[in-house]
């Protein structure tokens, strides 16, 4: 099965295409959204994922439709991705953050704890694997990353239960890891959801560093939009959702400028960003009853000013250790 796009209508509305406009998707996927968007404009669309096997689809829809153009990469590289492709500002950005269900569904990509396959978990196929993590991490560091990108409250009895199996054996696969999971916090007793899943996720945000990419995204998005170019972002948890409000809150001077306590708080750079709305933009009851995977996704739209981007870096606010620390002990 393909993948379902969310908040599709939402999405398009807030990009709201234009004839003669050009757009950059950084999440490309199934090209569900940027299908819809090149249906409603004669527009320009550069469609980036770091997948392989999305890029591969984006090539062939590219031969039936010229104006999509498909760039191999991170889209938190989008303006240097977009600036060897002789592009220097678009009117859209769209980021759909998260996994498709291409990736989910195909066993051999290793991100689900449903299917059997190789502990692999990397979107763009590079770097260390969900398997470097679990196998070679400490078991400190372990708890620090189930913790603050799985929001797991049992994150210590379960890395400590990855250490002990792995002194024996390794890990090799996604099933052999969600039974040590399962074994470790005492099977489902009757939850809804698997006992891996946080833990899952956590792994699979790690070697992907997907807040980091985030971070870096939004930073890219402001240097390459024009003013009046429109920034829209679907995200599927809170934690993805706390950075991009957070980002917007702040690039829009909706931060709110000194207190009691702090009086002189010194004025930021100029607002880069103008809110289209404050609330995050959910999906409605008729979307999460056909597509169950909406549920939790929230959609953030903010307009580009003619202010210059701002030079400070994004924060992701987690202390995970850097995984260029990991690759480098491999
Ligand atoms: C939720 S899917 C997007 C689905 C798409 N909107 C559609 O309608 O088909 C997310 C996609 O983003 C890609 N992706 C995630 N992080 C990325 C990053 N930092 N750079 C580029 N692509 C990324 C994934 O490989 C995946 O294909």
């Amino acid at each position: 099965m393909g993948h379902v796009p969310v908040l599709l209508d939402e999405v398009l509305e807030a990009l709201d295409p234009r004839d003669g406009e050009t757009y950059v998707d950084g999440t490309f996927g199934g090209g569900g959204y940027a299908l819809r968007v090149l249906a409603a404009a004669d527009c320009a669309l550069y469609g980036i994922d770091r997948d392989f096997d999305a890029m591969t689809r984006a090539e062939a829809l590219a031969g039936q439709h010229p104006k999509l153009t498909p760039l191999l990469g991170r889209f938190g590289e989008m303006d240097e991705l977009l600036s060897t492709a002789g592009v220097t500002a678009v009117q859209g950005v769209m980021l759909d953050i998260g996994v498709s269900s291409f990736q989910i569904d195909e066993g051999e990509r290793g991100f689900s704890f449903m299917r059997d396959g190789p502990l692999d978990m990397r979107m763009g196929q590079t770097g260390p694997s969900a398997a470097d993590v679990v196998n070679h991490m400490s078991v400190g560091d372990l708890i620090t990353i189930f913790r603050q990108l799985g929001e797991e409250r049992q994150a210590k009895r379960i890395a400590s239960a990855i250490v002990t199996r792995r002194s024996a054996e390794p890990f090799k696969t996604t099933l052999d890891l969600a039974q040590c999971i399962e074994d470790a916090v005492g099977g489902r007793r009757g939850k809804k959801t698997h006992p891996a899943t946080l833990t899952f996720q956590a792994i699979r945000m790690y070697v992907n560093d997907e807040l980091g990419e985030l971070a870096r995204g939004l930073a890219a998005a402001e240097r390459l939009l024009a003013p009046g170019g429109r920034l829209v972002v679907v995200t599927f948890h809170s934690l993805e959702d706390r950075l991009v409000k957070q980002f917007l809150r702040e690039r829009s001077g909706a931060m709110g400028g000194g207190s009691r306590y702090m009086p002189e708080v010194e004025k930021g750079p100029e607002p880069s960003f103008e809110l289209k709305r404050r609330k995050a933009t959910e999906p409605g009851e008729a979307e999460i009853k056909v597509n169950p995977r909406a549920r939790s996704s929230r959609l953030r739209v903010a307009v580009r000013t003619e202010a210059p981007a701002w030079a400070q870096p994004v924060e992701t606010g987690n202390t995970v250790p850097p995984l260029k620390a990991l690759e480098a002990a491999l």
